[in-house]
């Protein structure tokens, strides 16, 4: 039976609108956690109480934030994470976004059980700009785990092997009938025919990008990362960790019950490959008993389909009212991929990788590694030297085949906590490229503080003098998480318009934690005191 390891975190959450002065009080106990709810323009005050035995904190995944990095929540990033016992009054305002974010614990593993959908509204008599759903539901897919999270994020850091993979992946919290014993675990949810309802699909799984779709149903996408698209029909969707996406799906089928179903796209872990499907059912109020029986399943790809992958994730089409620009300030190329470490001792129990290494992973050849005393913000807005440096490369340090056959003297990268610095207000274009150092792999790239256009993106090395002239300028997608295509790259811009320091990673978060993240220095020239606001009183003491 799937169920019933630890839970890790009791959130007590108080969230205030102040735009509609309402309070609620979440409870807690729940799996996944309490949603979210909100407004365009709302101001949120949530309280978060540590009720587990690690130290935690909580990010608002995708939310801008803007001059409050203090509410960003990644530790040792933005903020010392909150002590068991302790808690943190996290303080933010939406500002000009709409649709479903999410947010999640960000130390170690802890999101592997800490997570819950944000969904935010548009303003009051403000519609969307489709026709409004009937009916709107979260759908959260994730991954469980038959140990502590904590436990297998040190399996992977001290033996550097690849952490256990999931026992099972999840719909909102359920594994779903397809695995053996969980029938009773089966999330559902009853639609009447002939409405149209929004789904607000979200990849809160640790370590897998997923294939979803509904069996016999037609998926419109409306929305990606809480900025809208413009409508593209879909069977399949591709969705990676940390990205979410809106869907409307009108119940036009006969009354009955069908499958809506995730599995693995890719592979986190290619050695131990998850081949397994959850389930959840979509069922019509209307279906009589005989057409209760079991539901029908949507065909999925098979996981190493990545030309579908490429087909949704390149067809999908940006509706935002502000024009990408032409002209770029900072061209950055960042290239991502693991990396073995020579063992200084490779009989230990610690060095488990191939032929006496440990795994690693990085971007333009540097191994992040957090600080363990203070946060990267804590150091640069109280200027505590020695923290972190800001000589990050812009391009890489060494130019080779990136995705070609990569000679083994350049899979090591060196360790380091440095961060890029970016003048305020710069137009910014990043190259995200994949290298097969290792392994050839997707890799969902995370900015924190922003969101991005993706303006392009293709397999092999990316080419300056021909791929730029492909750029879709006109309608490109705003994402917070975009995948760096397997052995290819992905193109970004992006106004650094929100002073602070920002975290960059991949949303897998066994490679995020082998060290595949750098940060971002955002700054005006007039000194942190003046460019964010000043942090809050019960920031968690370090
Ligand atoms: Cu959702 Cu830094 O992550």
């Amino acid at each position: 039976k799937i169920c019933c390891s630890l839970f890790l975190l009791v959130l007590f959450a108080l969230i205030a609108s102040l735009a509609s002065a309402a309070q609620t009080h979440y409870h807690n106990f729940v799996f996944p956690g309490p949603t979210v709810e909100a407004r365009n323009g709302d101001s949120l005050v949530i309280k978060v109480v540590n009720a587990a035995k690690y130290n935690i904190s909580i990010h608002w995944h995708g939310l801008r934030m803007l001059r409050n990095p203090w509410a960003d929540g990644p530790s040792y990033v933005t903020q010392c994470p909150i002590k068991p016992g302790g808690s943190y009054t996290y303080r933010f305002t939406i500002v000009n976004q709409e649709g479903t974010l999410w947010w999640h614990a960000h130390t170690g593993f802890l999101r592997a059980t800490v997570y819950g959908a944000l969904i935010i509204h548009p303003k009051m008599g403000s519609p969307y700009p489709f026709p409004t759903p009937r009916r709107e539901f979260p759908i959260l897919l994730g991954e469980w785990f038959d140990r502590d999270p904590m436990l297998l994020l040190r399996q992977a850091q001290f033996t550097g092997a690849a952490p256990n993979v999931s026992v099972a992946y999840t719909i909102n919290g359920q594994p779903g009938d397809l695995y053996r014993c969980s029938s009773q675990e089966t999330a559902r949810i009853l639609v009447d025919a002939g409405e149209t309802i929004l789904l607000r699909i979200i990849n809160s799984a640790l370590n897998q990008e997923l294939f979803f779709g509904i069996a016999n149903h037609m998926m419109t996408v409306v929305g990606t990362d809480a900025a809208y698209t413009k409508p593209f029909p879909t069977r399949v969707l591709t969705i990676g960790p940390g990205q979410t996406i809106n869907v409307l799906v009108t119940t036009n089928q006969p009354p009955g019950r069908y499958y809506m179903a995730a599995r693995a796209y890719q592979t986190a872990q290619n050695a131990a490959f998850d081949n397994t499907t959850t389930t959840a059912i979509l069922e019509y109020r209307s279906a009589s008993r005989s057409n209760k029986n079991r539901p029908i399943l949507p065909v999925l790809p098979a996981f190493n389909d990545t030309a579908t992958a490429t087909a949704f994730t390149t067809g999908l089409r940006g509706l935002s009212r502000i024009q990408v620009f032409t002209k770029v300030d900072v061209s950055l190329y960042f290239i991502v991929g693991l990396g073995l470490i020579n063992c200084t001792n490779p009989n230990s129990p610690r060095c488990q990788g191939p032929n006496g290494t440990r795994f690693t992973a990085s971007m333009n050849n540097v191994s992040f590694i957090l600080p363990r005393t203070t946060s990267l913000m804590q150091a640069y807005y109280q200027r505590i030297p020695g923290v972190f440096t800001t000589d990050f490369p812009p391009v890489p340090p060494v130019q080779f085949n990136y995705t070609g056959s990569v000679p083994r003297g350049l899979w090591t990268p060196s360790p380091g906590t440095k961060l890029y610095k970016l003048k305020y207000g710069s137009r910014v274009q990043i190259v995200l490229q994949d290298t097969s150092i290792v392994t050839t792999e997707e890799h969902p790239m995370h900015i924190h503080g922003f969101h991005f256009f993706v303006v392009g993106s293709g397999f092999g090395n990316f080419n300056p003098a021909m791929d730029p002239a492909n750029f879709n300028l006109v309608d490109p997608p705003v994402r917070n998480t975009i995948g760096t295509p397997p052995g290819g790259w992905v193109a970004i811009r992006f106004l650094a318009d929100n002073p602070g320091i920002w975290f960059v990673h991949c949303h897998i978060d066994s490679h995020l934690n082998w060290g595949l993240a750098t940060a971002f220095l955002v700054e005006n020239g007039v000194g942190p005191s003046q460019s964010v606001i000043p942090p809050p009183i019960d920031l968690p003491p370090c």
